[in-house]
């Protein structure tokens, strides 16, 4: 993960970096660095903690440099340090570079540099970089890095400057992801748009395999082989309002009122001629869904949807799993990778996987022009904007809406089926009304050591996505679970200090899902429902009783799933934990 930034024009470096290092830091915040070429030489800062901790650190310091660049990092190698932080330098601190992802082959490489005489400061991969440019700058930088990417094993994106050339930045893509900023007088680069949208809407995205030589007038990007190649300038839809708070405590807060919106513009977007696919998923042997966390569960619902309407056998693996299991794929079947950054190596390498043995690959993404969005063959968009907090929320169901519009694509009654799917804003925005009441339920049972989350069929993946979110950004722990299996080991845990969240719409297995409820009474459990508004039944069996507004079987999710953002929301609120930027996660995972 880590976020990268890169500057150089004609305005003081620092601060400019440091903004774009605040919108960088879902991608982690353990420690952060700057760099700025300063009079001829290098100015290197560096803290562990979040980045406000850099920017203190920097109070009273007004460098004026033209040219830096800029970390905030998620350890793999190497324990969060201030030695470990970004940037690293080599021995003369001529060279700076910051780094996302990882050099596989860095201790070799380490190996090497060390029986040369060559000490080092730091545990990272990275700084095996530094030393390796400095040894092969005869002058001019590119020539420097064209030579070590060579000698670079894994997937990564990495940025450096130099005190010989002030004015130059070389950023380099395999595997994690990196963006170029285009703007009068002054360039950018970054591991995300976000970072630079405050300066420039004007983007080009790389590509793996390519450099980009930045200096204030102009851009040039090339292949590992010094190969000039021409890319397109992407204008970037979003504005920054759109990533700002708006009046909310926390971006999730905003992010989970926001969800009407997403679903309908995620709808509309669908819609569109350009996003009409080709083919129809019942030309398919199977259906493989890929996905990590989050899209995961939205693949689990997805499935269900798919069978239903289509009749194809669908499964659904974890991207991590899928990768280095013996799945059999051929050019019978259809691959849909779902990721909400488009990024997530573990789903990316698994979509190439499946694109070489001849299968067809669909992407469901968020971000435009991401990686899997350009590998995939196709790719619906999720209209959802941009999703700051750590914790997906209006992703989620922006997901849903189109593996729902896609299973419902499928079928003879499509119309009716997507008529039906766009009354979920109103439906979710009902939810949204009854926000209190679930405040009031976080603050009661905030102080729980564990959580059971059960549901059958449709209700069990919003079981699991309801206790991902607790277990996120409330470290509590909490368990998703089918509610029929809940007798088989579960049921052991349950006193009178367990509460259990069930998920109990009036679908196929109501009727079962209250039996487990009373299974759970039975060993005074605390229940707390949600359930269909007028649902006395439920209502009468539960402690806490959380209504939704009835919608179909086939929508459940789309309510369901609200009330439980909002309780994970309200109890890390209120314990007074960093809802947005949880311990030890980060919102793209760009490591394996
Ligand atoms: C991280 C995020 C999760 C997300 C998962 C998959 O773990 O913290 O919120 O669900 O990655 O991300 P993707 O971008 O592929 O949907």
């Amino acid at each position: 993960m880590c976020g990268i930034i890169g500057y150089t024009g004609k305005e003081p470096a620092l601060p400019l970096i440091l903004g774009g290092l605040e919108r960088l830091e879902y991608r982690g915040y353990d420690s952060a660095g700057v760099a700025i070429i300063e009079d001829g030489r290098l100015i290197v800062e560096k803290r562990v903690g979040k980045i406000r901790e850099l920017v203190k650190s920097l109070w009273g310091k007004p460098y004026e440099g033209k040219t830096g660049i800029g970390h905030t990092r998620w350890a793999t190698h190497g324990e969060p340090s201030t030695e470990n932080a970004h940037p690293h330098t080599d021995e003369k601190r001529e060279f700076a570079v910051v780094h996302n992802g990882i050099i596989e082959n860095y201790l070799e490489l380490r190996g090497e540099l060390e029986r040369e005489g060559v000490s080092f400061r730091s545990n990272t991969d990275t700084e095996v970089i530094a030393h390796l440019i400095a040894k092969s700058y005869r002058g001019d930088l590119l020539e420097a890095v064209l030579e070590v990417v060579k000698k670079l094993r894994g997937a990564f994106a990495f940025a450096v400057i130099t005190v010989h050339e002030p004015g130059r930045i070389i950023g380099v893509k395999q595997g994690s992801p990196l963006v170029v900023g285009i703007s009068e007088g002054e360039n950018f680069l970054a591991s995300d748009i976000p970072a630079i949208l405050p300066y420039t809407r004007r983007v080009i995205t790389l590509s793996d395999g390519e450099i980009a030589d930045l200096t204030p007038e102009g851009v040039n990007i090339y292949d590992f082989n010094g190969n000039p190649i021409t890319k397109d300038i992407t204008i970037v839809p979003w504005d920054l309002i759109s990533a700002e708070k708006a009046g909310f405590k926390h971006f999730m807060l905003k992010e989970i009122y926001e969800q009407p919106k997403a679903v309908g513009d995620t709808i509309r977007g669908l819609l569109s001629p350009a996003e009409e696919l080709p083919f129809s998923l019942k030309e398919f042997r199977r259906v493989l869904v890929i996905a990590c966390g989050t899209s995961y569960h939205a693949g689990l619902i997805g499935k269900s949807w798919i069978e239903k309407y289509t009749g194809v056998p669908t499964e659904v693996v974890y991207a991590s799993e899928f990768r280095y299991g013996d799945f059999p794929v051929s050019e019978e079947d259809l691959i849909i990778g779902i990721s909400q950054s488009g990024e997530t190596i573990d789903t990316k390498f698994a979509i190439n996987f499946a694109k070489d043995k001849g299968a067809r690959t669909l992407a469901v993404v968020n971000v435009v022009g991401s990686s899997i969005d350009r590998e995939a063959d196709y790719t619906l968009h999720t209209h959802a904007g941009p999703e700051i907090g750590v914790a997906a929320t209006k992703t989620f169901t922006a997901q849903l809406t189109a593996l729902y519009f896609l299973a419902a694509s499928n079928h003879g009654e499509r119309d009716k089926l997507i008529a039906e799917l766009m009354k979920m804003p109103a439906r979710i925005e009902a939810v949204l009304e009854k926000a209190e009441d679930v405040e009031r339920i976080a603050q009661k049972f905030m102080k729980k050591k564990d959580f059971l989350y059960l549901g059958r069929y449709l209700s069990y993946p919003i079981a699991l996505e309801g206790a991902l979110k607790l277990k996120e950004i409330s470290y509590i722990h909490a368990e998703g679970y089918p509610a029929g299996e809940m007798k088989h080991g579960p049921i052991a845990l349950i006193d009178e200090n367990m509460p259990v969240v069930v998920v109990c719409p009036q679908d196929r297995v109501y009727d079962k899902t209250l039996s487990n409820v009373e299974e759970v009474r039975t060993r005074k459990g605390i229940v707390i429902s949600v359930g269909f508004e007028g649902d006395e039944r439920l209502e009468k069996v539960s402690r806490e009783f959380i209504s939704v507004p009835p919608v179909e079987e086939d929508f459940t999710p789309f309510v369901t799933v609200v009330p439980l953002q909002l309780l994970a929301y309200y109890i890390a609120s209120r314990l007074g934990l960093d809802v947005d930027q949880p311990r030890n996660l980060a919102k793209t995972v760009t490591v394996e």
